[in-house]
């Protein structure tokens, strides 16, 4: 008899499995994939560490799970960059003093505040009512128009204008010759590849994969005496309230030959309408390889039905009340943990999935 059947060997599943097993604790992990790490999988093709399931960069300011991430592997200090291709013009993500000298000539982070304040006025939105007027609210018209609109209306598969305005609450916008995208404080990639974290969270606990849960629930759930159920909530109450909705990506990777360097960045998003991929990932660049050949990966949106990859919650209006209903059943199942981003139907960076299952695991161990 297991202590626990964990249901899915991504982030949360496998941090857990790790803090059980070291408190003594007989688990068995199960995945439907054919691979452990969830989504933050990485395979090494042609000698380069390959982010199957899209750019995952490690970034976080709390240094207890920087440690904690670091005590598997060690990280390097890439630092995301991203860079805007909007029709062959190319721009610095987040917007910053590097995108406004570029689109306006600006020098001074004051000529750019007025640009942008300009913009806004001549607009003049006040209540923005959808996420093109809240854009424009914020950033103005030239950067919308160039940098948010297109990029935005392929990542959901509809016109801004339809698109409610909480999606973009803020902005990062800053006033400095700043690429850095992210603010934390803690950044960069496992050397040698997210799996390697897992292995080793892993190492000496049963790991059986291409098991689908639902396949041989009655078997599986009799095998432990608490299950750790990291799969999308609502199919495990059989979507009685109904189906939460997703928005779905699929990825084209390609090895390219003939040259060692395709485009200079390991993210550059397309930000017109047209191009109907998002990004273009060059995955060598994660960790400044110098193979002979290079990989990339163009990142399409799709839409979601049932049966395909789920990738971002809808947390709109409606899919959160559905969501309310099927969390209150979760919290009457004394024997079953839900953790992680299908089951709480929320988009979690790394660091947060790695709080979060720290935290379900002192409130089962410790308290
Ligand atoms: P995850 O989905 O990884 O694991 C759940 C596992 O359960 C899966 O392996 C699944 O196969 C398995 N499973 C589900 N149902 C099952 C069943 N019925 N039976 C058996 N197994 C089942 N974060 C960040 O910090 N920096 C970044 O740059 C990015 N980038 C990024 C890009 C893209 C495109 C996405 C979609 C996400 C990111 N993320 C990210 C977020 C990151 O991917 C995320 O935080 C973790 O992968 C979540 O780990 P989980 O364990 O919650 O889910």
């Amino acid at each position: 008899m297991y202590d626990y059947l964990i249901v899915g060997a991504g982030l949360f599943g496998s941090v857990f499995a790790y803090e059980a097993k070291k408190r003594g604790k007989k688990c068995l992990v199960i995945d439907k994939r054919d691979h452990i790490g969830g989504n933050i999988y990485t395979e090494k093709i042609e000698g380069i560490n390959v982010h199957k399931y899209g750019a995952h960069i490690f970034h976080t300011n709390n240094e207890r799970i920087w440690d904690y991430v670091n005590g598997f592997t060690k990280f390097n200090r890439y630092t995301n960059s991203p860079i805007a291709n909007y029709k062959g013009e190319l721009y610095n993500l987040p917007f910053n003093m590097n995108t406004f000298n570029t689109l306006w000539g600006v020098v001074s982070p004051d000529e750019a505040k007025a640009k942008i304040e300009q913009q806004k006025t001549v607009a003049g939105i006040t209540e923005p009512k959808n996420l093109e007027e809240q854009a424009i609210s914020l950033v103005g018209t030239d950067i919308y128009e160039k940098l948010i609109k297109g990029y935005t209306e392929k990542q959901w598969g509809r016109s801004a204008r339809e698109l409610p305005a909480f999606i973009i609450k803020r902005l990062p916008v800053r006033f400095t010759y700043d690429n850095n995208y992210f603010n934390d404080q803690y950044q960069g990639i496992p050397i040698g590849g997210y799996t390697t974290i897992i292995e080793k969270m892993l190492e000496g606990i049963e790991v059986k994969l291409n098991v689908d849960f639902f396949e041989q629930r009655q078997e599986l759930e009799s095998l432990a005496n608490k299950v750790v159920y990291t799969g999308m909530i609502d199919q495990y109450f059989d979507y009685k309230f109904g189906v939460l909705e997703y928005r779905s990506l699929h990825f084209e990777t390609k090895v390219i030959d003939d040259t060692t360097n395709y485009q200079g960045n390991a993210v550059i998003n397309y930000t017109d309408k047209e191009t109907p991929y998002t990004r273009i990932i060059e995955h060598k660049h994660f960790e400044f390889g110098t193979q002979d050949k290079t990989i990339i990966t163009e990142e399409y949106p799709s839409e979601w039905k049932p049966g395909d990859e789920p990738y971002y919650p809808i947390n709109d209006d409606k899919n959160n009340e559905t969501y309310k209903k099927y969390k209150a059943l979760a919290e009457n199942e004394p024997k079953v943990i839900f953790g992680g981003r299908l089951a709480t139907y929320k988009y979690y960076d790394m660091h947060q999935v790695i709080g979060s299952a720290l935290v379900t695991v002192e409130k089962e161990f410790d308290q």
